[in-house]
């Protein structure tokens, strides 16, 4: 498997369209209660949000989308949201399985998928293998995860990979390859709406130097224009990565549009 480049052993190339899109899908259930609406009637617009967000990205060439669908502290929710919830990804996996492969996308889901009922774990598998070689965007979908289970799930799975390891040999290099999203490289682009400022436990260790978007618009208002208006941001923003403007201002031309 190919190791992608972390931002912090070297400096990451820089292009105008992101190649990684992670999104913190919030607001739904506010969208919803401003419509006197029941939290869950959020949920399901929400869906809808996310559909047209995927096609825009694929049509422009974001390589990797990945969205938070599920904290690992979500399970904290009144029991009948969080059981909509599992059986609205459950329908919406069956639904658009299809639809993803005929668009050559392939599906990844990341976080601990054995809280899940058996149902949804094998659509995930199922979905997964049907979509594996798809190549024109890789969509995520973040369920029961949460970013510290993450690097302590990768600690655990590189001590197993290398059973003789010393605490001075533990480098970026030995774990990266065990965090969940060791298939993409770290985001580019972090897009929260719903007017928080803040991570919630999201992909704690790939967000050490992306460019961290928030916006008041509620999730299922969340439409192609807004999405630009994340982009042309991003475009504008400096990457330093550490070093100086005048390094960056110094350098070649990249040959990105
Ligand atoms: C995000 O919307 C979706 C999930 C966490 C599943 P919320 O349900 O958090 O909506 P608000 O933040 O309560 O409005
Ligand atoms: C973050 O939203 C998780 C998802 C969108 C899935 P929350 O609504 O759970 O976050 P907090 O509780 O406001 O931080
Ligand atoms: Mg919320």
């Amino acid at each position: 498997m190919t190791q992608h480049q972390s931002s912090t052993l070297s400096v990451p190339e820089v292009r105008a369209v992101p190649r990684h899109v992670a999104i913190i899908m919030d607001g739904n259930g506010r969208w919803a209660s401003k419509r006197l609406m029941p939290r869950v009637a959020g949920h399901s617009e929400g869906l809808s949000a996310v559909r047209k967000i995927v096609e825009e990205c694929r049509r422009i060439g974001v390589e990797y989308l990945t969205v938070f669908a599920f904290s690992s502290e979500n399970w904290r929710r009144p029991p009948e949201e969080v059981s909509f919830l599992m059986k609205l990804f459950l329908k919406s996996l069956k639904g658009e399985v299809s639809r993803l492969a005929d668009n050559d996308i392939s599906l990844r889901l990341i976080g601990d998928l054995s809280r899940f009922d058996l149902a949804i774990q094998e659509m995930v598998k199922f979905s997964e293998e049907k979509t594996a070689n798809c190549k024109k965007l890789t969509f995520t979908i973040a369920a029961n995860y949460g970013g510290r289970w993450d690097i302590l799930q990768a600690m655990r799975r590189c001590l197993i990979a290398n059973p003789n390891l010393k605490a001075d040999d533990v480098t970026e290099e030995l774990l990266q390859p065990h965090l969940s999203m060791s298939y993409a490289p770290e985001p580019d682009l972090f897009i929260r709406t719903g007017g928080e400022q803040r991570v919630s436990n999201f992909l704690l260790w790939q967000l050490a130097y992306t460019e961290l978007y928030f916006t008041d618009i509620l999730w299922p208002d969340f439409d192609v224009s807004e999405l630009h208006k994340a982009f042309d941001w991003f475009r504008n923003r400096e990457r330093r990565f550490g070093r100086t403007s005048a390094q960056i201002a110094a350098e070649p031309m990249s040959d990105a549009v």
